[in-house]
């Protein structure tokens, strides 16, 4: 059954969605019908195709009673837009209906598994409960189920919070069983990830407390994802409020990776190493999926909360996805590349092979455009001092990249994207040097940068709202340095 509210949503995002050209959004990476979105939801391969879904609030521009808006494309690159999937139209989901993921069933349903936020009991019209619902369906309907919720805070050690305890990430092992993990808050306002497991996908059965931030990694934790790769086990989270710790974390929201060992039949989980997943300004609360070929790939939401209130004027949707990165654990360590489905759009290899850059602006007349993948491989860095790089560039707007060889940094700056508000723009990724240079790799898209350092090892991104005709790429350096730069145009 269509309820009120998801019908009124589904017409109204057909009315708006024709207001905004093509050429307004990425060309792909996704976005909203209309409005605000934020977490990637339900990111899963269903009937032979990947499905998207994401937090979705079709009517502004800020986040408001969340939807699960919703897409699927064959290679998750290109993607079609479906109906709005569920709308906050039940009592326990009445405040929203919170980030969550999705499975194919054995009988060919869709099942998904969110977040329901009930408004509080005393009228305030704040959130209140938080428990875990299940809907069901076919690709484009979606049934919530009569049972729900399935799993409330009641199953967590005692003094957890009831408000603080979302985002279900549900998988099911080889020998059939159901297992879910979920971010909760202890006693102490500690972030904690519960593991859950069921039989059938609805009683769920609390098993273990998998890893919590023990004061040091924020407060609450959002966002959980737990799979086993390259014989290792990674949790990702997106907690809350953290402090900074040296050049890896910044102040406030951030995402991490606890790479590590799981003992499958005592749940419990080991993390040896820690990492951020994206040192960029905009990346939060990424999900992921098994492709068919076995391959592990995550998707971010290409936002930072605390910026997000600054919607430049003007702009007629807000949010994006970031581009599906491919995963991989090297030496314990999270590796992403974009999908290698993006090799399918490259348009004419470009190449300019051991250009010497110095203290002259270098233009490659055939090295510019607004949807770009192109590697920098900096190959001697004895003389250099700073290398530069300016992409979305005209006399008034750049976004630069630039690399510290002796102080191992690379900076993104974007105070001249556009961006009119005295917000975060700049961050310092700390950067290894490898065989005596770097390897960069720029994926720009319209409207955002994504940069993958020496093939994966670190990653940055940035939205961006430069106007499209400042498609410049410039190349400068304080000493000199010996650079290749291979360019390709990405076509869709
Ligand atoms: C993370 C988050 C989730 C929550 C959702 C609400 O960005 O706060 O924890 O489910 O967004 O939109």
């Amino acid at each position: 059954m269509i309820s009120k509210q998801l019908k009124e949503a589904r017409g109204f995002e057909e009315e708006h969605i024709s207001r905004i050209r093509d050429i307004e959004r990425p060309a792909f990476h996704l976005t909203g019908g209309c409005g605000w979105i934020n977490d990637p939801n339900g990111f899963s391969y269903y009937k032979g195709e990947y499905h998207l879904f994401y937090q979705y609030h079709p009517y502004s521009n800020i986040w408001g009673p969340m939807h699960w808006g919703h897409a699927k494309s064959s290679d998750m690159l290109s993607w079609k837009r479906l109906p709005i999937a569920m709308a906050p139209d039940q009592e326990y989901d009445n405040f929203g209906c919170f980030s969550g993921s999705a499975l194919e069933l054995a009988d060919g349903r869709h099942l998904l598994m969110y977040t329901g936020v009930q408004k509080s009991s005393d009228l305030s019209g704040e959130s209140g409960a938080q428990t875990q619902c299940l809907a069901f369906g076919d690709g484009v309907n979606y049934e919530k189920y009569e049972g729900n919720p399935v799993i409330k805070a009641d199953t967590l050690p005692k003094g957890s919070s009831t408000c603080d305890f979302r985002d279900p990430k549900i998988w099911q092992e080889d020998d059939g069983t159901f297992f879910a993990v979920a971010a909760g808050m202890d006693a102490d306002g500690n972030g904690q990830i519960a593991l859950y497991r069921s039989q059938d996908a609805l009683a769920w059965e609390f098993c273990s407390i998998l890893a919590k931030s023990s004061a040091k990694l924020g407060g609450m934790w959002e966002c959980p994802d737990f799979f086993e790769l390259d014989g290792k086990q990674a949790l990702l989270v997106s907690p809350m409020a953290m402090l900074p710790d040296g050049r890896d974390f910044h102040v406030g929201h951030n995402t991490l990776a606890l790479i590590g060992d799981y003992d499958k039949k005592a749940y419990r989980f080991t993390g040896e190493n820690l990492q951020p997943i994206d040192c960029g300004i905009d990346f939060y609360a990424p999900q992921s999926l098994l492709t068919p070929d076995g391959r592990r790939v995550m998707i971010g939401w290409m936002q930072a909360w605390s910026n997000s209130k600054f919607v430049p004027p003007g702009v007629k949707y807000f949010g994006q996805m970031t581009v599906p990165r491919e995963l991989q654990i090297r030496d314990g360590k999270l590796i992403q590349t974009p999908v290698r489905e993006i090799l399918n759009y490259r348009g004419e290899r470009i190449l300019h092979e051991s250009v010497t850059v110095d203290a002259q602006e270098r233009i490659f007349e055939d090295v510019e455009g607004r949807t770009v993948d192109m590697t920098v491989t900096v190959r001697d860095i004895s003389q250099l001092k700073k290398l530069i790089i300016n992409v979305a560039a005209d006399d008034v707007y750049h976004t630069s990249v630039s690399f510290m060889p002796k102080k191992g940094i690379l900076n993104l700056d974007r105070n001249f994207s556009g961006y009119l508000y005295d917000i975060v723009h700049s961050r310092d990724i700390p950067v290894q040097t490898k065989n005596g240079g770097l390897k960069l790799r720029f994926i720009l898209d319209r409207y955002s940068l994504e940069v993958f350092v020496n093939d994966g090892e670190k990653a940055g991104t940035l939205a961006l709202f430069t106007p499209l005709d400042a498609d410049k790429i410039t190349f400068r350096a304080e000493g000199t340095a010996q650079i290749d730069v291979e360019k390709y145009e990405l076509k869709f």
